[in-house]
């Protein structure tokens, strides 16, 4: 109901809806219209009545509950279900867990905070309380586990899009999975699975975005940015998460009718790692070269100085 509302009250932002209206398209009564109302007042929102015109919103508060998210999302499917804590230690180990115990596809878990927020490599991922977006989708693609790894760069573009549309900002992808913004790291994405050998139960997608962060740890602080910073203005987090969402869901419509490839070449277009000089650390090895481009299966291409063509799964890149 509260979603509902507030829906309503969004898609006529900048303008009254009547009390009448808001009983009709709910089904209650005016005097349930004005509890509802008052619920969100509660909840930090500015809320304008005026007699005989109705109500308008003002202000939103910068919360990122279930409601929240939902008011407002074009999607089918993603999102329809929301998994909201305030603190976790990680989304990815929740929205594990629900999955397992049959959590449909598309459901997506969020948390104000993480306490012990999961990077790539067993790095750490810095998730403090009510300034970023820490989210996970669960997806079950019936697709080969050897795909799963895609679904990492159609995050990317997804990502770039919702950002793009809900800020204004554009950013950058780099190999396989950070988004930069003026070359510091603004998004991490972290693509987990459970899989048999030949099928996928599901695929865990964690991403994580620096949105209203205004200061970071000493360790981070000169390779870590948020989109506070650059635009020098408040972000809306549930914003952002709903045009992530919507794009995520075209992306991946596409990705399961016609596979990777319109997807490499979305991804190619905002990629900055390709057609440079790069080294890679991967866990095994520091390789030095020419970044030539992503193959299908999205593995990076390096050609060494000897012309040997090298392909990399995982690694650390630096320009
Ligand atoms: C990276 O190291 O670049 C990937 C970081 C991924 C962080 C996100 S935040 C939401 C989800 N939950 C986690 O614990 N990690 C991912």
């Amino acid at each position: 109901m509260r979603s509902k509302l507030l829906q309503m009250l969004i898609d006529h932002q900048g303008h009254f809806v009547s009390g009448e209206a808001i009983s009709n398209h709910l089904g209650c009564s005016r005097t349930a219209v004005w509890k509802h109302i008052e619920e969100l007042r509660k909840a930090g929102y500015k809320l304008e009545a005026a007699p005989r015109k109705g109500y308008r919103i003002i202000h939103q508060p910068n919360v990122l509950t279930e409601s929240e998210i939902k008011a407002g999302l074009a999607t089918r499917y993603l999102g329809m279900n929301v998994h909201y804590d305030k603190s976790v230690n990680s989304t990815q180990e929740i929205a594990h867990r629900i999955s397992r115990e049959g959590a449909p596809e598309g459901t997506i878990v969020v948390a104000d905070e993480q306490v012990a927020g999961k990077g790539r490599l067993g790095r750490e991922w810095f998730s403090p309380i009510g300034t970023g977006i820490w989210m996970s989708m669960i997806l079950k693609p019936k697709i080969p586990p050897q795909q799963a790894p895609q679904l990492t760069l159609l995050t990317a573009v997804a990502v770039i899009r919702g950002v793009k549309a809900a800020t204004g900002i554009q950013c950058d992808i780099k190999w396989p999975n950070d988004i930069l913004l003026n070359g510091k790291k603004l998004v991490g994405i972290l693509t987990e699975m459970q899989a048999d050998p030949d099928q996928i139960h599901s695929v865990i997608i964690g991403t994580g975005i620096n949105v209203n962060e205004t200061d970071f740890p000493e360790e981070i602080k000169e390779i870590a940015t948020s989109l506070k910073i650059e635009k020098e203005e408040e972000i809306n987090r549930a914003t952002v998460i709903k045009r992530i969402l919507e794009h995520f869901e075209e992306l991946y419509e596409l990705f399961l009718e016609e596979g990777f490839l319109p997807i490499k070449k979305m991804w190619e277009d905002h990629a900055i790692t390709v057609g440079r000089e790069i080294t890679a650390r991967t866990t095994t090895k520091t390789l030095h070269g020419f970044a030539c481009g992503i193959t299908d299966d999205g593995v990076l291409l390096l050609k060494d100085e000897t012309g040997e063509i090298h392909k990399i799964y995982s690694a650390d890149i630096e320009f």
